[in-house]
């Protein structure tokens, strides 16, 4: 490794460029954002036509306020290419996440989208202390998940040297560490400490990892878990945050010298929060939902994309582009397992479909050290109620297990109970999630 605070010309002018050519240059990107989408993306217009603005109202960065908002919902209804803004040809890459039910979102890539992602993932790694020549060992997930080639692609743009390792296979990461010797890890948090237990289980000490630095998002994690992952590692842990309908890993990325939170790669994304009841922008500072219009997007703009996502925005330091708090929770009931995110609505999907099954269930969350863990409780149909045999029971769970994790992506417990044990709300709605997870710090 080099040196870890950035040398005067490291860096793109406009990580330290002032506040004022910032905010100009933004302005003119979200015009031509708007404007592309506009012309572009018919559900998207027909948004605008109904809320009775048009991209000439664009005239300051505030008066994005008055756009209509995206969210999944658009996503799922326009499925798979609908709410693309250039034709399916000019299209190089596709990536995917969950949907709240059945089919996923689809997101698409131009060759410049490719282009302008490798170089914020790069500006990513140089800002948690990475540089040309270093090892990367890239345990995010390679595929329809945005992680493993959203790193690998700025891993390369920097001038570093990528090991696409993926995820799972604990023993052979550990293994491959040791004898490769690369200076940093991409991987979620939650992965990481399962390494390091390896690490441990081996007897091998922090001081004799060549790790230098881990930089690791997907998933909320806190204070306490980035000391413990630096200490069993023996290095500095850095926060990376993205999700895939604004682009993936690299949206904000915190910087070394600080560690105070992910600064917002502003030239490219530009954030507001909100009350995410009322949709009405906050004051300065406070807590809400975060939402982001793409600056400089092709083939998948987003204008007033609401991640769901509960945080405030913090002033700049190490850069001059404004930063992310902590991620705090969400809006909507999505849950992070392992990485993966999963709506208790996919899960109601897979139940409904065995007809044995009838419609109430629970969704559990727990951590057994530091693996989530989920386990579904069902119930069989009343008229099958205590007339079904062990083998029976066990079929059904056998059967739903392997559905939830071939199209869901995720392992999980299932049990099957008799009609009715599982708690009615008298009020309100039912309580299907119980994430019993000791809360983040
Ligand atoms: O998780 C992209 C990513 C990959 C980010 C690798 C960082 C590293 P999705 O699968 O679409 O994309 O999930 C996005 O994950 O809305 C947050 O709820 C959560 N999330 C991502 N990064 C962080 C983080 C990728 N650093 C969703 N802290 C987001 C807390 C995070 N939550």
């Amino acid at each position: 490794m080099t040196a870890k605070k950035p040398l005067p010309g490291e860096l793109d002018a406009i990580e330290t460029a002032s506040r004022d050519e910032i905010s100009a240059l933004q302005l003119e990107r979200l015009k031509w954002s708007v404007r592309h989408t506009y012309d572009n993306v018919e559900p998207y217009r027909k948004k605008c036509l109904e809320k009775g603005v048009h991209p000439d109202d664009l005239k300051t960065l505030s008066d994005i306020s008055k756009f209509p908002f995206m969210t999944k919902f658009d996503l799922r209804d326009h499925y798979p290419f609908g709410l693309f803004a250039v034709p399916r040809t000019k299209i190089a890459r596709l990536h995917a996440s969950s949907g709240t039910t059945g089919k996923s979102v689809v997101v698409g890539y131009t060759r410049n989208d490719i282009d302008n992602w490798a170089n914020i993932v790069a500006r990513s790694i140089r800002a948690a202390g990475g540089r040309a020549g270093d090892m990367v060992h890239v345990a995010y997930g390679y595929g329809m998940f945005t992680g493993g080639l959203g790193a690998h692609y700025g891993v390369e743009r920097l001038g570093c040297c990528a090991v696409p390792m993926s995820g799972g296979q604990t023993e052979k990461q550990v293994q491959q560490i040791m004898d490769f010797k690369p200076e940093i890890i991409m991987v979620t948090p939650s992965y990481s400490l399962v390494i390091a237990e390896e690490f441990e289980r081996l007897g091998i000490k922090p001081d004799e990892i060549s790790l230098k630095v881990g930089i690791f998002g997907a998933e909320p994690w806190g204070e306490g878990m980035r000391h413990e992952i630096e200490r069993k590692l023996g290095i500095d842990a850095i926060d990376i945050y993205g999700l895939t309908e604004v682009m993936g890993p690299g949206v904000a990325c915190e910087c070394i010298e600080t560690k105070d939170g992910p600064v917002i790669w502003e030239d490219h994304f530009y954030p507001e929060i909100i009350n995410p009841e009322t949709g009405e922008v906050v004051a300065e500072g406070e807590e809400g939902e975060l939402v982001f219009t793409s600056l400089t997007k092709e083939a998948f703009p987003v204008i007033r994309y609401r991640t769901r996502d509960l945080t405030r925005l913090l002033p700049p330091t190490a850069r001059s582009f404004r930063r992310i708090g902590k991620i705090t929770g969400r809006s909507d009931d999505m849950l992070i397992i392992r990485g993966v995110n999963v709506f208790p609505t996919q899960i109601e999907e897979q139940i409904l479909r065995d007809q044995r099954l009838a419609g109430n269930y629970q969704v559990v969350v727990t951590r057994d050290g530091h693996m989530d863990n989920l386990e579904v409780r069902c119930e069989v149909q009343r008229e099958l109620s205590g007339k079904l045999s062990g083998a029976d029971i066990q079929q059904i769970s056998k059967e739903l297990q392997h559905r939830i994790k071939t199209i869901i992506g995720v392992s999980t417990k299932i049990t099957v109970m008799e009609f009715d044990a599982i708690p009615r709300t008298q009020v309100g709605k039912a309580r299907r999630v119980l994430d019993e997870r000791p809360k983040q710090d």
